[in-house]
């Protein structure tokens, strides 16, 4: 039963199986209240989420669960459960979850009565899970991405099993809905908008850990929008590995621009995000919609990788530099007030001191308001993996530090020049560091922190952008 690559659980279709999800919550409700009695206190979880906005609402899909069937959430690994929802996208990624699971096992010594799952796209690699069940035999539950819709039968299996217990599925078709969700913040919300990505960079495993691309119905989207914003939602973000190319699947095929055209007639929404975008598919259309839209936020994050053509082919982006500086001027040219973020991998096999040069010219050109850069990793499985001129350490080091600093500058600059607007920003939380202090953010994604009670949190209000430090701002309520 515990066999790698064996589906323990069978796939049946989305409303039967919500159906018989529930049943399996109410079995695992039993085996709780049986622990609770053990304990003398409700048992409590914790959900660790790494990686990316799409595991983090997993993750908020496996606390929904949890609490339904009947644990207390926290965030200390001290509780009683403990799932690491874990991304495999860089090698850094898998190091910390091994890290982190020798400290679990000290805590699992001192609770008998402590389970660990691990969940997520790392597990969707057969020698991450060779490697778990060789030197981490303390784990009680895995499973992959395409199974975690059978989260509550899972729990029960394990409860009912002294061993470990794997199920990992190499692909699904199945989209279920209306599973229950417990959301982080109350006032904003991610929502899947599609799975998987068929798009095949050739750096990036993601798509062999999540399937292939399919998207969900336009009905299912909007009415589970309708359903939060009635909850108390104000700002949503349509989450995809590539939303431009969302509805192409679908039975009536619809464009990624259309449907937010209809998210946008949503009454009480006051805010859209969307992450994240893919050049090569980014149409006029959406750019048109964007503009005239009263709620879609202005950020656009459009991963830009390279700015060497040569590497964009290699890396199987389908586009070119100066295809990509055209997009992103059209942009600007279109919604100037917008903020444009990136991503850009230093260090993919054959990549020269000059293509990093070509590059930086085009954030020089650009002028991104942020960019996350990433030293290149190689993802066994890839094609670029396969690739033989991999780079140097030291050589990616130098382009690495040299493209940060422009990256750092540019968007400094960028910051800056919204100084002495007010601007409205939905507040967020308290600060961390002076609990006198609200933190919140701009339409552009801009981080301001000013004065102000905790009853404004998750409201939007305007804010005076007084004092530019670096990336964020000390503003006053206008
Ligand atoms: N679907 C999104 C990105 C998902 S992964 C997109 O296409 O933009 C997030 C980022 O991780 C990528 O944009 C890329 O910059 C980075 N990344 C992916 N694979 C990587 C690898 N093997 N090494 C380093 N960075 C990587
Ligand atoms: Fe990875 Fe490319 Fe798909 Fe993004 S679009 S998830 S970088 S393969
Ligand atoms: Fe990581 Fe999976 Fe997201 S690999 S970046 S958590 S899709």
């Amino acid at each position: 039963m515990n066999q790698i690559n064996q589906q323990i659980t069978e796939k049946i279709n989305g409303a039967e199986e919500t159906k018989r999800q529930i049943f399996f919550m109410n079995k695992a409700k039993d085996y709780v209240e049986t622990l609770a009695g053990k304990l003398g206190r409700k048992p409590t979880c914790c959900v660790t989420t790494f990686g990316c906005q799409m595991n983090a609402r997993d993750s908020e899909k496996l606390a929904g669960i949890l609490e339904k069937v009947g644990y207390e959430l926290t965030e200390n690994e001290e509780a009683d459960f403990v799932i690491y929802n874990t991304c495999t996208v860089r090698d850094n990624a898998n190091q910390r979850v091994y890290g982190r699971l020798g400290h679990l096992n000290s805590l699992k010594k001192k609770n008998p009565h402590k389970r660990i799952a691990l969940c997520g796209c790392m597990m969707q690699e057969p020698s991450v899970i060779e490697k778990i069940k060789q030197s981490y035999r303390f784990v009680d539950l895995i499973f992959g991405t395409h199974n975690i819709y059978k989260f509550a039968e899972l729990l029960t299996i394990m409860f009912e099993s002294d061993n470990m217990v794997i199920d990992i599925w190499q692909d699904t078709d199945e989209i279920v809905e209306d599973l229950p969700v417990e959301r982080k913040y109350p006032f904003k919300s991610g929502i899947n908008i599609m799975f998987g990505c068929n798009n095949f960079c050739s750096y990036c495993i993601v798509p062999y850990v999540r399937g292939r691309e399919r998207s969900r119905s336009p009905k299912d989207i909007i009415q589970e929008i309708e359903a939060l914003v009635a909850d108390g939602v104000v700002e949503i973000m349509l989450l995809g590995q590539n939303v431009n190319s969302y509805g192409k699947n679908l039975e009536e095929p619809m464009t990624f621009a259309q449907l937010l055209k209809e998210v946008e007639k949503i009454e009480g929404l006051q805010r859209i995000r969307f992450m994240t975008s893919h050049p090569k598919d980014l149409s006029d259309e959406l750019i048109q919609v964007m503009k005239e839209s009263k709620k879609i936020c202005r950020h656009l994050h459009l991963p830009l990788q390279s700015g060497s053509t040569k590497i964009l082919t290699q890396m199987n982006r389908r586009y070119t530099k100066e295809q990509y500086l055209a997009l992103a001027e059209k942009i600007r040219k279109e919604i100037p007030d917008i903020a444009l973020t990136t991503d850009i991998i230093v260090g993919f096999p054959g990549e020269t001191p000059e293509d990093v040069d070509e590059t930086i010219d085009v954030v020089k050109k650009v002028k991104y308001d942020n960019a996350f850069t990433f030293i290149y990793s190689k993802r066994t499985g890839t094609p670029a993996a396969a690739m033989e001129n991999q780079v140097p350490e030291e050589v990616v080091k130098e382009g690495f530090d040299r493209l940060l600093k422009v990256v750092q500058d540019t968007a400094r600059e960028r910051v800056a020049l919204l100084q002495g607007q007010t601007l409205d920003a939905l507040v967020e939380e308290v600060n961390e560091q002076d609990s006198s202090l609200l933190t919140g953010r701009l339409s552009n994604n801009t981080i301001v922190h000013f004065k102000g009670g905790k009853e404004l949190i998750g409201t939007i209000v305007p804010v005076y952008l007084k004092e530019c430090h670096g990336f964020y701002y000390l503003g006053e309520r206008a």
